[in-house]
């Protein structure tokens, strides 16, 4: 019996890699091969609402989060927690998900440990490393220790590629967060916040987080929002606040006290995909929030300079706004006053999968695990 290690341990790679871990455990009766499920607890609060929607039961935590966290911190907790546990268990492969500090210091002790790493969502890139700020430089790092690599489109396979990554080990799979929306959509749904709302007020929903949107990025945003939410109120702007203290501090400074401005605790998922797929449109800066509402088909305003998720501005879902105060009111007043632009995105394809993702990634996984390939490498 060989052993496959999920490891996580942020909110959006529990979101993307539960349905991989529901796969793993629905094929498990197989004799071939064992699920071992690893949380870093990188995130905390915002783990567990995942993990109890999806009924997941780890079984290690390392328990890492402290408040304010630093990024040496994150890596160096992750690398000591789990030597021990990879010592124990010696997976035949680990599985990591996307660009986070915890996806990045996984592969380095799978590396360590010389178990190999399949990569969920590989080859997304800037080419900047700033850009996002230390995402871009985990998912190199990840994809320079990786020994299969799941890319979710084809052009995430063609960056592959150009870093010379070996042809026979990348898969174009699809984006699991598409299967993660096929657990939690549901046309019955209703959430408290809406009852606050008039039938007739138009939802925005707006997330922001980014370590380099900290600060003056952030404020010129929230000024944006405040400035449209004043000077219409038949929209309501509802946002769901991360965790993270700098991030909460600049929220209520600049938004609270605002009538038609619904600042919340973060959402558990499936609240979350369900207002997207109430709202008239979405501001954000996160990742996995530009890959599902092209499937919702929902426009979104990407607060960013830069996105390693072209495919969606491609196919017209996904406008990058950047940060600037003026650039972003102007963006909010056109999707909510020129129907004729609004209804030409909402008709956009969606290009990040079909939604069986998963299934391709744990066929993918026993067929590389049969095939020994490390020993070659
Ligand atoms: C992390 C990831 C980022 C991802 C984001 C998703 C890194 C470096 N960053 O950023 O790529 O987009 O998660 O949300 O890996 N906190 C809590 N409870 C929680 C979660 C966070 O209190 O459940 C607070 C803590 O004070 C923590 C802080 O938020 O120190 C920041 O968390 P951290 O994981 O370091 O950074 P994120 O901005 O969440
Ligand atoms: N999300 C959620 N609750 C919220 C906000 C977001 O469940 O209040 C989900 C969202 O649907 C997406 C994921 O969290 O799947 C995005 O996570 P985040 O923005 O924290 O990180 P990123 O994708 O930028 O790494």
């Amino acid at each position: 019996m060989q052993k496959i290690m999920t490891i996580f341990g942020t909110r959006p790679e529990a979101i993307k890699m539960a349905p991989v871990v529901k796969q793993l455990a629905a094929d498990d009766d197989d004799d071939e091969t064992e699920p071992v499920v690893v949380v870093t607890g990188q995130h905390r609060e915002m783990l567990k609402q995942v993990l109890n929607f999806f009924k997941i039961q780890p079984d290690y935590d390392l328990t890492i989060m402290t408040k304010n966290q630093r990024l040496d911190q994150i890596t160096s907790r992750v690398l000591l927690g789990l030597d021990p546990i990879l010592e124990q268990e010696r997976p035949a492969m680990t599985l990591v998900h996307g660009d986070t500090t915890t996806t990045m210091a996984a592969s380095l002790a799978s590396f360590y440990h010389q178990i190999p790493v399949g990569h969920v969502e590989a080859g997304l890139r800037t080419w900047d490393l700033t850009s996002p700020f230390p995402e871009e430089a985990n998912r190199q790092v990840t994809d320079n220790l990786a020994s299969l690599y799941f890319a979710p489109t084809v052009l995430s396979k063609q960056n592959l590629l150009k870093e010379h990554h070996p042809a026979d080990r990348i898969i174009v799979t699809g984006n699991t967060a598409i299967d993660a929306l096929r657990y939690t959509v549901n046309q019955e749904y209703h959430h408290d916040v809406l009852d606050r709302i008039p039938a007739d007020h138009r939802i925005i929903l707006l997330t922001m987080h980014r370590r380099e949107n900290q600060g003056s990025p952030m404020t010129n945003v929230f000024q944006a929002v405040r400035d449209v939410a004043l000077a219409n109120p038949h929209v309501d702007v509802i946002y769901p606040v991360h965790l993270s203290p700098r991030v909460q501090e600049l929220a209520h400074q600049i938004l609270e006290g605002i009538a038609n401005v619904h600042l919340i605790a973060p959402l558990d998922v499936v609240d979350f995909h369900n207002l997207a797929a109430w709202s008239h449109f979405i501001m954000t800066d996160s990742g996995g929030v530009q890959e599902e509402a092209p499937s919702l088909n929902k426009p979104v305003l990407v607060l960013r300079d830069t996105t390693e998720r072209p495919e969606g501005v491609t196919a017209g879902t996904l406008k990058l706004v950047g940060t600037d105060r003026e650039q972003v009111g102007q963006a909010m007043l056109t999707l909510l006053n020129d129907d004729q632009q609004y209804q030409r995105i909402t008709a956009a394809q969606n290009p990040y999968g079909d939604g069986h993702a998963a299934e391709r990634i744990v066929d993918h996984c026993k067929h590389f695990l049969t095939q020994d390939i490390m020993s070659t490498r």
